[in-house]
């Protein structure tokens, strides 16, 4: 039995500890990644916009959080290493991670680092533990992003509503990369009747926390 996630610390009149909020923000976005499917109350942390940097300005899209090292700041997500997103983030490394969770009224931007990993340890581990359902997206026979005279639907066509075998899903694995993130800064934002309510926790260079003007 999955159980409800815990609710993030509320608004109240009177102020919470601003070590106890960092930690809680980390915990939510741990308890994030463990969340089943079929929870009813499920945590909008889950997924993330990430922003990213480009030559002619700048792009955005929605990913699943994957892990999360609340200790050592670390956040990781899952991509194609075909994606347009992997040639930008090679070219402009800092991206900023976007979270907002309807349940506690809580928005998270997260400055990060990005180091991209394809045919390592790292990527081995992850890809060792996702299941075939995820892994069927990068059987892919197309580059994301490229035009097609028809509906293409992100895996090859054969397959439909089936899954790949566990051994033809390691197909797959020449096209998968994981993204580590390096947390930098958290600037969180709390929506209440009451007022809002706004902190942000530098981590580089150098720490630095404290109450900020919404
Ligand atoms: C809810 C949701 C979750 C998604 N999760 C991922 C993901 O984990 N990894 C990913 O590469 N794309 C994911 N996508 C698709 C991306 O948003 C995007 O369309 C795709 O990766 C191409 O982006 P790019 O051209 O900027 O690389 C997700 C989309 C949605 C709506």
């Amino acid at each position: 039995m999955s159980q409800p996630p815990t609710p993030a610390i509320q608004a109240t009149s009177t102020s919470p500890n601003l070590s106890d909020l960092e930690h809680d923000n980390w915990r939510q976005l741990v308890l994030a990644t463990k969340q089943e499917k079929e929870q009813t109350e499920r945590s909008g942390f889950k997924t993330m916009t990430v922003a990213t940097n480009t030559a002619s300005g700048a792009d955005a899209r929605m990913v699943v959080l994957r892990q999360v090292d609340e200790v050592r700041r670390y956040i990781w997500f899952h991509t194609d290493v075909r994606a347009e997103k992997v040639m930008q983030l090679e070219a402009f490394p800092t991206v900023m991670l976007v979270f907002w969770d309807e349940n506690s009224q809580v928005q998270l931007r997260l400055t990060a680092e990005t180091r991209l990993h394809t045919d390592d340890h790292t990527a081995d581990e992850h890809w060792q533990k996702l299941w075939v359902g995820s892994r069927k997206t990068y059987l892919s026979e197309q580059t994301p992003g490229s035009e097609q005279p028809t509906p293409y639907p992100g895996f090859p066509v054969a397959l439909g509503e089936d899954l790949p075998t566990e051994a033809d899903s390691e197909a797959g694995r020449k096209n998968f990369a994981v993204i580590e993130c390096r947390v930098l800064a958290m600037d969180y934002l709390h929506l209440g009747r009451g007022g809002q309510r706004r902190a942000l926790f530098q981590y580089e260079p150098d720490r630095k926390v404290t109450w900020l003007a919404p």
